[in-house]
């Protein structure tokens, strides 16, 4: 049962002491994130875990997260995800092999890429295509320092080659005042992205064809209404909202920049919020001693499925695992691809 769930993740850390720290995303369900010794949004969960000392660092989150953890921790130390089936659907639409391709086909269209393309993975990928930009002279970033990263990019290289998500490498560019029609899809199941030439070669940024399945909920039909509802009302959104719903926000950020924006902003404040309901849902209780109103953007549910995988059940059996000297569900990146993929990240640490 639940109640059981609880007792044995609280023996098992009492026991582990501080062998173990329990690093949490903000979008994790409310029962596992009571236990989070160190929460954050991914730009600082990697941070954290190039500083902790803990021998495991069992994060609560998903696949890529705790491939960050890896990546970044001491050779002691180890990346434990509670439950192996938590992935992010974003990341999955790009891999290795249809980013290799494209850019295989770039090569043909513009000769060099190396010299002309600086490709940028969002943390939100695989490993593997941290590796790629590491071996590429690109870049990691967040949803914090996209436009930090985006501006290192083309001092670089005149063009970008953004992955996995759309509209983080849409809204960051746009608000650099790049025309919309330079900001090409690249359509990884396309030949040649399904872009004629000229586009590719017109092409400022080429936008990976992904998106998140939670954030392309939102709609700025949510906004109008609000706003109708409630003219003194805020707005705020996720940057991996599509562009027209961050444009007609108020405010748009990373979970730790939203958090932050409305926990410090003035009492009796009412705030429309684009991202996941797990936050949303804890942000709201928090400050509503306040008379600040939280509300979600969309009309039906949407949670993030796979960080919702990660349920006290699966952190006891994990927790007991380790308590006991057995080391379950560790996530280790291969070295040579670990080695390439820390050069992206520690460019990315190093410029924002
Ligand atoms: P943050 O880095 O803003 O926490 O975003 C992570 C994420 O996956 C949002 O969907
Ligand atoms: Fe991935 Fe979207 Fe979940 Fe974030 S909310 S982890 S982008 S599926």
């Amino acid at each position: 049962t639940d109640g059981d769930a609880h007792e044995r993740i609280r023996a098992a850390r009492a026991r582990l002491g501080d062998k173990a720290v329990l690093l949490c995303h903000h979008y994790q369900r409310a029962d596992v994130y009571q236990y989070a010794d160190l929460t954050g949004d991914s730009l600082k969960l990697s941070r954290l875990a190039a500083e902790t000392d803990a021998e495991y660092i069992v994060f609560c989150g998903v696949h890529f997260m705790a491939e960050v953890a890896d990546i970044m921790s001491k050779p002691h130390q180890m990346a434990i995800l509670p439950d192996l089936a938590a992935g992010c659907s974003m990341a999955d639409m790009a891999n290795l092999a249809k980013v290799e391709r494209c850019w295989r086909e770039l090569t043909e269209v513009l000769e060099t890429p190396d010299a002309l393309i600086t490709p940028v993975t969002y943390i939100n990928s695989a490993a593997d295509l941290k590796a790629f930009c590491g071996e590429h002279g690109g870049i990691v970033c967040t949803s914090t320092n996209a436009p930090t990263i985006l501006d290192w990019a083309f001092a670089q290289r005149e063009k970008v080659l953004f992955f996995p998500d759309q509209h983080l490498g849409r809204w960051t560019g746009f608000n650099k005042g790049i025309p919309l029609d330079e900001m090409v899809v690249w359509d990884p199941d396309l030949e040649y992205g399904g872009l004629s030439f000229d586009q590719i070669k017109k092409a400022k940024i080429l936008l990976w064809k992904g998106h998140c399945s939670v954030h392309q909920m939102f709609q700025p039909a949510h906004i109008i209404k609000f706003r109708n509802q409630y003219p003194d009302g805020f707005v705020i959104s996720h940057p991996e909202s599509a562009l027209e719903v961050c444009r007609q926000s108020d405010y748009v950020g990373s979970t730790e920049y939203i958090i932050n924006l409305i926990k410090n902003a003035a009492p009796n404040t009412r705030w429309l919020v684009g991202t996941e309901l797990n936050l949303v849902n804890r942000l709201a209780e928090e400050v509503k001693h306040e008379g600040k109103i939280v509300q979600f953007m969309a009309p039906t549910v949407c949670m993030c499925s796979t960080m919702q995988r990660i349920d006290p059940q699966h952190l006891a059996w994990t927790l007991e695992n380790l308590a006991d000297g057995k080391v379950v569900n560790r996530i280790s990146v291969p070295e040579h691809e670990a080695a390439l993929a820390k050069v992206a990240l520690e460019r990315m640490l190093a410029v924002s």
